[in-house]
């Protein structure tokens, strides 16, 4: 059974050396981690929620500066290398990757900061389309990188909101803001409990009895930007809407209570009324499972992931057969205490808690099931929980 170990050294010399090949200089170096999410998803653009950590896999960035008004941007795993004139105006092209650096790029130009030429090599260990936020991570650890580069020390809320609004406008996804403030904000071994509305949070150590956390990989890769992902969230807004004739002074999912839901089904369609409901439970849940946490029970920790999953794939309607078959064999083996999916959905990796005892075999007839049914190897990631944004 090949269980995926990350070699986090290598990928650093792995992408200064192409730096220093292609540019012949020493470049500056910078890291930002994906990210895992216990549990709370599709609330953060309800302004709910979430529970996210960042991990040990995640995009390593080196840059210099050039001395010109021109940047060369390179992405070592996709083989691909593009050129930007400073003195024409930043849009989105047709490389995909590009534009999560070209997005910051406009971010940091908008808020004043004066761009001069760089050149830019990244690489990565997220597998792509995984759910586990490679295009945050490489947001995050280009707003870090260019900022520092060109003097200027941003603060982590302003790095944030430049790498959600560059996802925004140059990948076209209308993401809430869980993935990028995990990615700067993570902290080694904790969790973080983050308030989307106001912003508040508060580190949760990760210490659940005897357990660990195992990502199991449909490879189903899914492409939020396929317009899947923005339809939830416009749905969200068609429920507030008809949720705000009744009570006008409800500015978000976050502020409607069961009663409220409840009072507004007649006017809405099943399938809105459903999407409102999975978030104001999914929220509960949130906060149900940080105090688990905090008192580091996992099996009760565990049954909130198997309710969380059974919401995004009934109500809310992100799953996908690959991710189901893994939470309901899950669900069968005793020493997992928890299984769900995990961030926008429709394929991605499924977020496993269990108990150290049986891990081997349990991970083992995941991957069995998993062939029998689909013919194919599913991923296996054992994760760390890791510090967010830094140079290294
Ligand atoms: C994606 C988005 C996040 C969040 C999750 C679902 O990862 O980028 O903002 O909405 O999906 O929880």
């Amino acid at each position: 059974m090949e269980v995926m170990q990350i070699d986090s050294k290598n990928l650093k010399n792995k992408v200064r050396d192409e730096f220093k090949r292609r540019f012949k200089k020493e470049p500056m170096m910078v890291h930002a981690p994906g990210r895992i999410n216990l549990i709370g998803d599709h609330t953060d653009y309800n302004l709910g929620f979430v529970l996210p950590a960042a991990i040990d896999r995640g995009i390593t960035l080196a840059l210099a500066n050039n001395g010109s008004d021109c940047c060369s941007l390179v992405s070592l795993d996709m083989g691909e290398e593009i050129s930007v004139n400073l003195n024409e105006e930043l849009r989105p092209i047709n490389t995909g990757w590009a534009n999560y650096i070209l997005g910051v790029m406009q971010g940091l130009r908008s808020r004043g900061l004066e761009l001069i030429g760089f050149d830019a090599v990244f690489g990565g260990d997220i597998p792509i389309g995984s759910g586990l936020s490679s295009s945050a991570a490489l947001e995050c650890a280009a707003v870090l990188g260019i900022s520092r580069l060109m003097g200027n020390e941003i603060s982590n809320r302003d790095m944030i909101h430049i790498a959600q609004k560059a996802e925004h406008d140059f990948a076209g996804v209308k993401c809430g803001i869980m993935d990028q403030f995990a990615s700067v904000m993570g902290k080694s071994n904790q969790a973080i409990r983050l308030d989307c509305k106001s912003l508040q949070y508060e580190y949760l150590p990760i210490e659940l009895e005897d357990c660990s956390f195992v990502l199991l990989d449909t490879k189903v890769s899914h492409s939020l930007g396929d317009s899947e992902y923005n339809k939830r969230r416009a749905e969200c807004m068609e429920g507030i809407a008809i949720i705000n004739r009744k009570y006008p002074q409800a500015e978000s999912l976050r502020e409607v209570s069961m009663e409220m839901l409840d009072n507004s089904k007649s006017e809405m369609s099943d399938k809105i009324f459903q999407r409102c409901l999975f978030v104001l439970e999914e929220n509960s849940r949130v906060i149900r499972a940080g105090n688990y946490l905090k008192s580091g029970l996992s099996k009760e920790f565990g049954q909130l992931m198997f309710s969380s999953h059974e919401g995004l794939s009934r109500l809310y309607d992100v799953s996908c057969q690959e991710l189901d078959l893994l939470v309901e064999e899950a669900k069968k083996l005793d020493p997992i205490y928890g299984a769900r999916m995990m961030g926008g959905g429709f394929g991605g990796c499924t977020l496993n808690l269990i108990a150290r005892r049986g891990k081997e075999d349990s991970i083992s007839q995941l991957r069995s099931s998993f062939i029998k049914a689909f013919g194919r190897e599913p991923g296996i990631y054992e994760i760390n929980i890791e510090d967010g944004a830094r140079i290294i």
